[in-house]
């Protein structure tokens, strides 16, 4: 793969939604009822809602693109997650995704990089984010990176409510 990295733009909402979308089914699309699915996707995989994201200038997006086609992306921003957190400055990362072909190739790890130094360049003192319990992959992708286990909670689609732990890193 050729891949090269830039921050998204507000033209990149379209695009981005689908990537969203399409990695997260990809991904997760099997644990949860259509209906479920259907509604999480349409409040948080569309066009108007990541328009808004890429707006509010409270969040910071990072893309891995081969060509026109986006093949990772990673979101950072404030911090969500039903936790305390032990630092006055945290962060969250609240996605990083890549498509199929771009497994293992060290994109993932170039957004991780990004997403450490764009965090550090803002104040935090520690990155968090939530991961679901059974995504194994992700989980060991994050220790790698630095991140343990400090929590967990549920987390909606839908009616489902999916286990997730919450993992933390320092930034310090
Ligand atoms: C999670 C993700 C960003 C990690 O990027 P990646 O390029 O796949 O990461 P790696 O190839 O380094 O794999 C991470 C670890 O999982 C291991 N692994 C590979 N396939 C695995 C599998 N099927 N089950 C469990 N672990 C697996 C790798 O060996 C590696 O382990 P190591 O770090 O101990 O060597 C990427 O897989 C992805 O986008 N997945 C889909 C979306 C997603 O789950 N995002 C995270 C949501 S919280």
């Amino acid at each position: 793969m050729s891949v090269t990295y830039r921050d998204a733009v507000a033209g990149d909402a379209q695009a981005l939604a689908d990537f969203w979308r399409e990695t997260f089914t990809a991904t997760f699309g099997a644990l949860y009822p259509v209906a479920d699915l259907k509604r999480f996707i349409a409040e948080s995989y569309v066009r108007a809602a990541v328009a808004g994201e890429l707006a509010d200038g409270e969040n910071s997006h990072r893309l891995a693109v081969e060509g026109e086609t986006i093949v990772g992306a990673s979101k950072l921003g404030a911090f969500k997650l039903p936790h305390e957190a032990d630092v006055a400055h945290p962060l969250e990362l609240h996605r990083l995704y890549v498509v199929a072909a771009a497994k293992g190739t060290g994109v993932a790890d170039a957004l991780m990089a990004w997403t450490k130094t764009r965090a550090r360049a803002q104040g935090a003192e520690a990155l968090y984010l939530g991961v679901y319990q059974g995504n194994e992959r992700a989980q060991r992708f994050y220790a790698r990176h630095g991140f343990s286990i400090v929590g967990e909670y549920l987390f909606e689609v839908g009616e489902t409510r999916d286990p997730e732990y919450i993992m933390r890193c320092a930034l310090a």
